[in-house]
């Protein structure tokens, strides 16, 4: 069993209304959840799993329409829900709009989850410069500038909790993916290390590992896929660590185990382990129509 941080709260922590905060129409304090990377996939079924009466939830992506989308879906099962329009690599944006949400309501879960995949190219080429870059600002710089803007406020408060979504790419390293699973590995290191900073400030911080999951993201991974899993199945898990405040979510069970006991194998057993799951990683569409490349 993984190690539990802090008192244990199974559903949505709703207490009085204080403070600014803002308030259900009971006039009970409503639980604030802010999420990036929520207009696809994993983000958009944990921000349906966590909607609920009592939760207020500020979400951001890219792209309006889906974002609006999930959005409808959440306020559709009793959530007050606001959007926004947030690219994670403009740190100065992304601060503006958690000092924003923070300020009409305190934060009590900060979820990191925006990311991008990339991996080798046709014939196992190397990775494009270009796609290395945009894997470490995205999923790297982004997870740690969303940590940053706001775990001043929460330390402050002496409360809160901090999630990171990472991959079991991280725990050990995916030959077809090389900088994603660099970047995964530097959020699972990263997630460990505020934990221990952040306890005795009152903070818990989960690092969460997801297997393969069914979304746009893995619809680009042209290869074997043990255990995948729907979305909202994995968000129903997520879920579920993240009231508990397990320290790491990792998922499903065999694959998660396989990835920690290969790193205790021989080198060159560990890699011969891997090679049944050779991919092709499908460029991200989103990468060439995006401004910043
Ligand atoms: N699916 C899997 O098998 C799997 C496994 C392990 C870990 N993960 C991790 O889980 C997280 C979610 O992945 P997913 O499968 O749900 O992928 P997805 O369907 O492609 O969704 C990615 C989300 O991240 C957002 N995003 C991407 N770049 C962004 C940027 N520069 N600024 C702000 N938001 C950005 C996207 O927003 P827009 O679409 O609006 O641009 C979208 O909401 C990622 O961190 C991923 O690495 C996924």
């Amino acid at each position: 069993m993984e190690p539990r941080q802090g008192p244990h709260h199974e559903g949505p922590r709703v207490s009085a209304a204080a403070g600014g905060d803002p308030a259900s129409p009971s006039g009970v304090r409503l639980r604030t959840i802010a999420l990036t990377g929520a207009s696809s996939g994993i983000g958009a079924a944990l921000a349906a799993e966590l909607s609920g009466p009592g939760v207020r939830l500020a979400l951001a992506g890219r792209e309006a329409a889906r974002l609006e989308e999930v959005a409808a879906a959440c306020r559709g099962r009793g959530a007050v829900v606001e959007t926004a329009l947030v690219d994670v690599r403009d740190r100065p944006v992304l601060h503006a709009w958690l000092a924003a949400v923070d300020a009409a309501g305190e934060v009590d879960v900060l979820i990191a989850n925006a990311g991008v995949s990339a991996g080798l190219g046709p014939k196992k080429v190397r990775e494009r410069d270009e796609d290395v870059r945009r894997l470490v600002e995205v999923n790297l710089l982004g997870a740690i500038d969303t940590v940053s803007g706001l775990v001043e406020a929460m330390r402050a408060r002496g409360r809160g909790q901090i999630v990171i979504v990472a991959s079991v790419a991280g725990l050990r390293g995916y030959p077809a993916m090389p900088t994603y699973s660099a970047t995964k590995a530097a959020l699972i290191a990263y997630g460990e290390a505020i934990r221990g900073w952040l306890r005795p400030s009152g903070i818990a911080v989960t690092v969460v590992c997801p297997g393969f999951v069914t979304s746009p993201m893995s619809a680009r991974h042209k290869g074997s896929k043990p255990f995948e899993m729907p979305a909202d199945q994995a968000a129903r898990i997520i879920a579920r660590g993240i009231a508990r405040k397990r320290a790491i979510v990792s998922f499903p069970f065999l694959l998660a185990l396989g990835a920690r006991l290969s790193r205790l194998l021989p080198a060159a057993l560990s890699d011969r382990a891997f090679e049944p799951f050779a991919a092709r990683i499908e460029r991200d569409p989103r990468a060439d129509v995006d401004g910043r490349e």
